[in-house]
C-alpha cells in the first residue's frame, strides 16, 4: 500500500467542481457498497441546499480517494431562533487509501470550513462514534418509539371540525410549512432543521422519508392543524416525522384514529414505530387508543460538535434572556462560567439585573469545567439543571446552581427528522 505523508506531500485537498459529481459519486459508492448508490445521487443531484464547495475531496496523484460531505443544515433552538450548523454526511474513502489519515484531514478542514462559514453547531451521525470524537464530536441522544398494537380498533371517520385526507405535494406545501413552524416553536424543539420551501420538495430528503401521507385540516377555518409522513411496511407503519399546531390539542387523537382504522383492515396485529422527540404526546395518544404499550428506544448515534461556544451562546441569548426576565433571578447578578475541556473553549455569561452578556474567557463565580457532550445535554434541554449538576459532578454547590440553570436552560424537545438527513 502506497505511504501517504501527514505533511501533505502527494495529498491535495480540493472542493469538488460541478462536471466532478459522476466521479464523486462512484467515490461514494466504492468507499461505502453498492447499497446507498440512489441516496447518494440524490444527494448530489437532487438536494437543492448543495453548493460545489459543501463537497470536501482528498486528491492523491490526481485521483479523488477521500470525501466529505459539510451539509448546510441551520436548526433551530428551542423554535425561536436559528442557530447555523453543518452537517457532516458520506465520510469516506477508498478501501486502498484507509488509514493514512485522509478521513482526518478532511475532517479537520470541514471544522475549518464550518467557522469559516460561521457555523458554531455541528452534526453527524454514525456507528464509529469514537473515530469521531478524537475531533470534538460528542454522543447525543435520539429517540425513537414502537407500539405493537395485537388488534388495532376501528373509528368511525366522525372527527367533529377535523378532516383527515391524504397530503398533496406541492399543493399543500404552504399548509405542511405551517404547521411545522407552529409545531417547533409551540413545543419549543431545538435541533429541528429550518428548511427552505425548496427544501420540501426536493428527491433527497423524499428519499430519506420525508413525504408527508396524511394531514388533518380544520374545516370551518380551512387551516391545516397536523400531518404525518407514515409509510406503509409489512406490519403497519414507520412514522419518518409528525407535526401539530399544539393550539389544536385534540387533532392528535384524529390522526392517530386514522392510523390505527388504516391498520384495523388487515386485522392482523401491527407495528407502529418511528422518531419522536422525547415525551411527544403523538405516541402517547396511538398508544393510548390502541390500549397498547409504548417503548422507547435511545442511540447515540447522533454526534454535536460546539464549533464555536461563544457564537452558540450569542446567537441564543435572547431565548435565554426572555426567560430570565420572568424569573426570580432577574434582579440578581451573576456569572456562570463554561470551560469545554476537550475542546479548550471558555465562556462567562454576565447576567447582571437581567441583562445577560458573554464574555471569551473565565470570571464567573459559578464555574463548569465539562465536556462537549455535558454542554450539550445541558444546552439542548435534555435534563433538568438538577439532574445536571449530578452529571456534572457540581453536587456541592447544588442548591445554588441548579435553580439557575434550569431558568436558563429548561428540558426541552429536540429532533432529528429522517428527511433533514445528509
Ligand atoms: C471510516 C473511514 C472513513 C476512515 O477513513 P480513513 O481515511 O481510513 O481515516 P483515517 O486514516 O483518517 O483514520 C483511520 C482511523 O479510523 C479508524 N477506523 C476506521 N474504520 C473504523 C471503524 N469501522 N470503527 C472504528 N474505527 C475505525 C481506524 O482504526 C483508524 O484509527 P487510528 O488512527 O487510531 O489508527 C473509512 O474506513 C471508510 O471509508 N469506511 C467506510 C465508510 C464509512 O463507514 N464511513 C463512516 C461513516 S460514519
Amino acid at each position: 500500500m502506497r505511504a501517504i505523508s501527514q505533511e501533505g506531500i502527494g495529498i491535495k485537498l480540493k472542493t469538488a467542481q460541478e462536471d466532478e459529481k459522476p466521479v464523486v459519486w462512484d467515490v461514494l459508492c466504492r468507499a461505502f457498497g453498492e447499497g446507498p448508490r440512489e441516496r447518494f445521487r440524490r444527494q448530489l443531484w437532487e438536494d437543492s441546499t448543495v453548493t460545489t464547495d459543501q463537497i470536501r475531496l482528498a486528491e492523491v496523484d490526481g485521483h479523488i480517494v477521500s470525501h466529505v460531505w459539510v451539509a448546510n443544515r441551520p436548526v433551530l433552538y428551542r423554535g425561536q431562533v436559528v442557530l447555523p450548523m453543518g452537517g457532516i454526511g458520506g465520510v469516506g474513502t477508498l478501501p486502498e487509501y484507509r488509514n493514512q489519515g485522509l478521513a482526518t484531514l478532511l475532517l479537520n478542514d470541514a471544522i475549518e470550513y464550518m467557522r469559516a462559514k460561521d457555523q458554531p453547531l455541528s452534526m453527524l451521525f454514525t456507528g464509529i462514534n469514537f473515530f469521531y470524537a478524537r475531533l470534538g464530536w460528542a454522543d447525543f441522544p435520539q429517540f425513537r418509539f414502537r407500539i405493537r398494537v395485537e388488534r388495532a380498533p376501528y373509528f368511525s371517520s366522525d372527527d367533529g371540525p377535523y378532516q383527515v385526507r391524504p397530503c398533496q405535494v406541492p399543493e399543500d406545501l404552504p399548509i405542511l410549512q405551517e404547521i411545522y413552524k407552529r409545531h417547533s416553536e409551540g413545543l419549543q424543539v431545538s435541533l429541528a432543521h429550518c428548511r427552505p420551501s425548496s427544501f420540501w420538495l426536493d428527491g433527497h430528503p423524499r428519499y430519506l422519508g420525508l413525504r408527508p401521507s396524511h394531514i388533518v385540516i380544520h374545516s370551518p377555518s380551512g387551516q391545516g392543524c397536523a400531518y404525518v409522513c407514515a409509510d406503509k411496511t409489512d406490519h403497519g407503519f414507520f412514522i419518518h416525522e409528525f407535526s401539530y399546531d399544539h393550539r389544536h390539542p385534540g387533532v392528535l387523537t384524529v390522526l392517530s384514529k386514522a392510523l390505527l382504522s388504516e391498520l384495523a383492515i388487515s386485522k392482523e396485529p401491527g407495528l407502529i414505530e418511528g422518531v419522536t422527540p422525547w415525551m411527544h404526546p403523538f405516541p402517547q395518544k396511538i398508544a393510548t387508543l390502541a390500549q397498547a404499550s409504548l417503548f422507547h428506544e435511545v442511540t447515540e448515534a447522533m454526534m454535536l460538535r460546539i464549533n464555536d461556544l461563544y457564537r452558540c451562546l450569542e446567537i441564543v441569548t435572547p431565548v435565554l434572556e426572555k426567560d430570565l426576565w420572568l424569573s426570580p433571578f432577574k434582579d440578581q447578578d451573576f456569572a456562570l462560567t463554561f470551560h469545554l475541556t476537550d475542546q479548550d473553549q471558555v465562556v462567562t455569561i454576565k447576567c447582571t439585573r437581567g441583562k445577560m452578556e458573554l464574555v471569551r474567557g473565565d470570571g464567573g463565580s459559578l464555574f463548569f469545567r465539562i465536556t462537549t457532550r455535558l454542554f450539550c445535554l445541558l444546552f439542548f434541554g435534555v435534563c433538568s439543571g438538577r439532574q445536571w449538576c449530578y452529571l456534572a459532578n457540581c453536587q456541592d454547590n447544588e442548591d445554588k446552581v441548579a435553580p439557575v440553570l434550569s431558568v436558563l436552560f429548561p428540558p426541552h424537545p429536540t429532533v432529528y427528522w429522517s428527511g433533514d438527513h445528509f
